[in-house]
């Protein structure tokens, strides 16, 4: 069972990105099915490596999007991004090696950090670009 769902409130109204943020979600789920064992240790580094890639990807194309159209809250955003990339490769470092029960709570904690940035900053950077 999937643990995170993309559910309609998750939605910014730009194409581009809410397509990225499900990928994002399906990714998250991946990774945990992993964490919770029986996948082995091979879908353990191949589920970390392609969320911390997916983010980073993801992330540079909302930057891009916000220089293109000159987000306001740009430099901020842009900050949270760097701050979020860099803690996520922390909680993982250590996941090829099975994750312990405090690695995954610490994963899903920022995981929940994601969840409200969409809700907040990417719902707002989606609007911005709707009004363009
Ligand atoms: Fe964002």
């Amino acid at each position: 069972m999937a643990k995170y769902e993309f559910t309609s409130n998750l939605l910014t109204g730009n194409a581009i990105i809410d397509k990225e943020h499900r990928e994002l979600i399906d990714a998250v789920n991946k990774l945990l099915e992993a964490c919770s064992g029986g996948k082995g240790a091979e879908q353990l580094k191949a589920t970390t490596k392609f969320l911390n890639d997916y983010v980073d990807k993801h992330f540079a194309h909302e930057e891009q999007l916000q220089q293109q159209s000159s987000y306001p809250n740009y430099t901020a955003h842009k900050a949270f991004h760097e701050k979020y990339k860099q803690t996520l490769r922390e909680i993982t470092s250590g996941f090829s090696d099975a994750p312990s029960f405090a690695d995954t709570t610490k994963l899903n904690g920022h995981i929940g950090v994601l969840i409200t940035h969409i809700k907040t900053e990417d719902k707002r950077l989606g609007e911005f670009l709707n009004k363009k």
